[in-house]
């Protein structure tokens, strides 16, 4: 018997909810240009842990790249046009990451998508993300385009209050998750990562979404 396009193609996208669908390993094919793509953007405005407005250090630590990049501190979270370390613009967005999201977009039905944003969260193992809502940015009708690479890690994909019942989503490295429309104000957080060493990253799991912001 013929093997069906499916087993050759290697994972298929999955629709999670109406507007939601996980591209397993669809970042995998890029993964060494999109590495050295990044290498510049985290030496001009690297990691850093910052605060949230009550005050505590976030667990995650961040940066961005693209014309808007999401900020936390004493004031609120916001978006800002500079890097508040550094005072200069945030690094641009890669074009070829620009490109994987707005791939990664149109298959998952979001055909147009052009993002000005890129936070990059970096977890270590026992770093988790509590549950939130992305509502910082302008306009809702356009979708969240997360790339996850390094460590696994459990996502909680939530309902529209934050009481509401979560179910558990394997991330995995080169996973590319998309959510928008009925699902853009989901909310949604990641369990403590696992203790664990990932080939090529390390000891870290490194997230990329991507968003319109302004
Ligand atoms: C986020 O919600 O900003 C990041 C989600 C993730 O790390 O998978
Ligand atoms: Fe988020």
């Amino acid at each position: 018997m013929i093997q069906s396009d499916l087993d050759l193609f290697g994972p298929q996208p999955q629709r999670l909810a109406s507007h939601t669908v996980l591209l397993p390993g669809f970042a995998l094919a890029e993964l060494e240009a999109l590495l050295d793509a990044l290498r510049p953007v985290l030496r001009a405005a690297p990691f850093r842990h910052m605060r949230t407005p009550g005050g505590q250090q976030m667990a995650v630590a961040l940066t961005n790249c693209g014309a808007l990049g999401w900020v936390s501190d004493d004031h609120g979270y916001r978006y800002s046009a500079t890097d508040p370390l550094s005072g200069q613009p945030w690094p641009a967005l890669p074009p070829l990451l620009l490109a994987l999201a707005e791939r990664a977009a149109t298959l998952a039905g979001f055909a147009g998508f052009v993002p000005d944003a890129c936070l990059v969260n970096h977890y270590q193992p026992g770093t988790r993300l509590s549950l939130h809502q992305d509502r910082d940015e302008q306009d809702y009708g356009q979708p969240i385009v997360s790339i996850s690479l390094g460590l696994p890690a459990v996502f909680l994909f939530g309902g529209m209050q934050r009481a509401d019942r979560t179910r558990r989503i394997a991330l995995n490295h080169g996973d590319v998750l998309v959510w928008g429309g009925e699902d853009r104000l989901r909310f949604h957080g990641v369990l403590p990562i696992k203790p664990g060493v990932h080939p090529r990253l390390g000891e870290r799991r490194i997230n990329l979404t991507l968003r319109k912001a302004g």
